[in-house]
Order: C-alpha cells, then structure tokens, then sequence
C-alpha cells in the first residue's frame, strides 16, 4: 500500500499512541514462564505483538483478550518455569527481533527443542551477538551463518552462570541472557557499556526473580541474576503508550508553524527518552505533565508546541537511550540551524533497514542535505523540502519518520510501501489524519519549521 501526503496546515490535539511494543512484547513471553494468571492491560495489538502472542501460545501458553470497559486486556495462564511444551512447528515471529532474540535466550534451557524463523527483513538481521554467548552458557543452538533460522536443541541439565561484557549496547541481548539465567546452575552476570532499555529488569524484579543491578557512572548496568529458588509470580501491569511511537509527533509538532500537541500516557523510562533529551538540547518546547508510574515504569503527559530548532552533536551513552528514534531525529535536523552531527550510532545499519545509508538515500529525495559517515551521519539544516515519491524500505520507523518529513515538505509525498507500519503503529495514518488538517494545494511552496 502506498500514501500520498501533504503538507500539514494545522496539528493539535490529544493523542494516546499505541501502547509500547518492548513492553508488551516482554510482557507475553515472561507471564508465559510465571505461575497463575496474569493481567496485560492496554497491550500493543500489532505485527510484532502478535508474533510474540502466537509463539507463546505455540508453547502451550493459554492467552486470552478481554475488555475491560473500553481497554483491552490480556488474560495469560503461566505455565511455570519448566511448564513451557514443544512447539508442534516451527516458531515464525515474522519480522520481530525482539521476539526471536528474547526467545533464543527464553528457550535455550528447555528440555525441548525448538526453531526459531522469520521474514526475509529478519533473517538478515544478526543473530550471533545472541548466539554467541548462550553457546558460552552451554546453549546448544545453531544459527544460519550468524542469522535465522535458528534451530535450539535440548539442553542437557542446566546451563552454566557466566560473566559477561556485552560488546555491543543491546537491551535483545541483555534479555535474553537474562532469561537464560532463570535456567542456569549459577548466577549470570551482565555488562552493558552504555544504558539500555531496562524493562525486563523491572518485569522479572516485579515477578521476584533474584536481581542485583548496579550503574557505572555513565549510567551503564551490571545486571546479576541468580539461579530461582521461588516460581515467578503473575504479571499485573499496565502498559504505557510507547515513546517510541510518540517520537513521530513530538517532532511533527516541533517542527509544523503553529502546531500544539498533548500525547497522553507516554512511557518515560530514562532508558528510552534520549530523544527527548535531544530535541529539547535543540530548543523544542516539551513539557510533562502529571508524572507518575504505572506497572513499573515512569508515565506522564507529553505537551509538544512548534519551536526554531538549532543543530546539535549526538554520541556516546544518548545514543542507544534514542537508537529507534534516528530517523524521525534525522527530519528534525533537516529543518534545524545548522550541521547536526551524529556519532557511535553504527547500530542503525542492522535494525529493520539500513537506517544510515537507505533511509537517508530517502531523505535526499524530498531535498534533505543528508550524508552518512562511518558511524552516523551529518545533516546541514535547515533545508526547504519538496515533495517526491519515496520508499518506506519495508521499515516501519522509516516510513513514519517520512510521513513526518512529508508535513514539512512542499506539494504532495508518496510514500511507497506504507504499510509497513502496521509492525508497531498500525494506526499511524488514522492518527495523524485526527490531529492534522493538511494542505491540498499541489502548487505550495510554503516555507516549513519553525514556531
Ligand atoms: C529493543 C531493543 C533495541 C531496539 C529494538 C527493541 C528491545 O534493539 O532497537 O527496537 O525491545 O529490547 P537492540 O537490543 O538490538 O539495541
């Protein structure tokens, strides 16, 4: 499906994006592996929710959705720590990595075994920086020169605690060696080298499994979690709306004359909020409002108005607190004064697309000076954008991100492959259209950015 999009004239409003995918997504696989029935309230219904459901349910796990009032919620029968059965098949989580790698390490010391596989956008993606070091715990897994499909193979007894330096900041990596280690002889103890996304640390401390964590003065952690003496508990959380998804109209606020929105209920886990971080070091208006904390993590409300924005560095420990935000920061810097640099970012080149040099290429088309480096890019701002036919790359984030670019650009955009989207946002086009009144003018040059 493609979209054709104009310029925004107007964006306002209140807006509840959808719930967050890593939430959710840790959510189905860690109720599965407690005992009794936990509760997911407002889960994220989308591709990669529903990949995660259907694994889990392919390993016995009873999951059902009811509603409560207007919100949906879902009803998860644990099955206990060693109550997890055989799939009959193949376990597919379509273009998830989360699913898969989360998975790797949840079945790596089953006493079954199991595959794991998925679309073609996935089994491009690595899967050695999960392999590798579940082999070192004894996991006997085989990958497909580095990628899926992955075949694990029963384990023989527990497997072994370890130590381990991540080389790479993955929260998929962390996870998954952390759900390993409810299957190990001793505890597993893991170091990130710069802050990532810390919710399956709240989830299993939620459940009572044994947790020690510490910070280093980055703010990177050394998770250690001992080997249970105690079943999991149920799950009872409610989940926040994602930030991630919210990222597309903070900048889209930030950068449409005129534009005031208010995005109710946002997840605000410092682990995930580098964007937010940044954009305001660029000058953006952004409040929150009531502040609190729902199912373990911080929740408030999110104010977003259009502001001049001015060019910023981005490197180090920021970058993997905002690594699914540098596309839609990408079209923030094309409307920012001056040269936004991004370091330490090479990560973009393995996530859904190559999100240095594809989804720039993108960006060039609609005008956008743009250039990748070695470990980021450079783009000099602020440039007028025009209108053009551009590809979604199969990226969800790519193709929102240029819809945003596409409220900013001159004359109309299409957008090829839009569906894409449906991975975490199924209703992004239906949301953009309640808060934006749009431009239909083919002919307008308007000037964009700016308050
Ligand atoms: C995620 C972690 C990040 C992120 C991905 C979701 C998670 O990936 O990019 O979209 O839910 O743990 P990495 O662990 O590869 O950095």
């Amino acid at each position: 499906m493609n979209r054709s999009l104009f310029p925004a004239r107007t964006l306002s409003g209140l807006l509840r994006v959808p719930s967050d995918r890593s939430i959710t997504v840790r959510a189905l696989l860690l109720a599965g592996l407690a005992e009794g029935t936990s509760r997911v309230l407002c889960p994220l219904e989308s591709e990669d929710t529903e990949a995660a459901r259907a694994c889990m349910a392919a390993l016995g796990v009873p999951i059902a959705i009811q509603h409560e009032g207007d919100l949906p919620a879902l009803r998860i029968t644990g099955q206990g720590l060693r109550g997890l059965r055989a799939p009959a098949a193949t376990l597919f989580c379509h273009s998830s990595g989360t699913t898969m790698r989360l998975l790797a390490g949840l079945l790596a010391g089953q006493t079954f075994g199991a595959a794991l596989d998925g679309s073609d956008q996935l089994r491009r993606r690595p899967m050695r920086r999960v392999t590798d070091p579940l082999r070192a715990m004894g996991a006997q897994i085989e990958d497909t020169n580095g990628c899926a499909p992955l075949r694990i193979h029963p384990a023989q007894g527990l497997l072994r605690g370890m130590c381990y330096a991540m080389p790479v900041a993955s929260a998929q990596v962390k996870s998954a060696l952390l759900l390993a280690g409810l299957y190990a002889d001793a505890p597993v103890t893991i170091s990130e080298p710069a802050p990532t996304r810390d919710h399956t640390e709240r989830m299993l401390g939620a459940a009572g499994a044994r947790l020690q964590i510490s910070h280093a003065d980055n703010g990177a952690a050394t998770v250690t979690l001992s080997p249970p003496t105690e079943p999991l508990r149920a799950l009872d959380i409610r989940v926040p709306a994602d930030f991630s998804s919210a990222a597309f109209f903070l900048v889209a606020a930030s950068l449409v004359p005129g534009a005031c929105l208010r995005l109710s209920g946002v997840g605000l886990n410092a682990t995930r909020t580098g964007l937010l971080d940044a954009l305001r070091a660029m000058g953006a208006r952004i409040t929150i409002a009531d502040l609190r904390e729902e199912g373990g993590e911080p929740v408030g409300d999110i104010e977003v108005c259009a502001a001049e924005l001015t060019a910023i560095e981005v490197g180090g420990p920021l970058v993997p607190r905002m690594i699914d935000e540098f596309p839609i920061f990408a079209v923030a810097a094309t409307q920012a004064h001056g040269v936004t640099v991004v370091r330490n970012a090479e990560e973009l080149r393995v996530k859904e697309s190559n999100r240095l040099e594809g989804f720039l290429a993108e960006l060039r088309k609609l005008g956008a000076r743009a250039e990748p480096t070695a470990d980021g890019f450079v783009i000099e701002g602020p440039t007028r954008l025009r209108g053009a036919v551009v590809d979604g790359l199969g990226d969800h984030r790519a193709a929102m991100a240029l819809a945003v670019a596409a409220l900013v650009a001159a004359g109309q955009t299409t957008i090829l492959g839009a569906d894409c989207v449906t991975k975490t946002y199924p209703g992004f086009f239906d949301d953009l259209a309640r808060v934006a009144t749009f431009d239909y003018d083919r002919r307008s040059d308007r000037p964009s950015g700016g308050a």
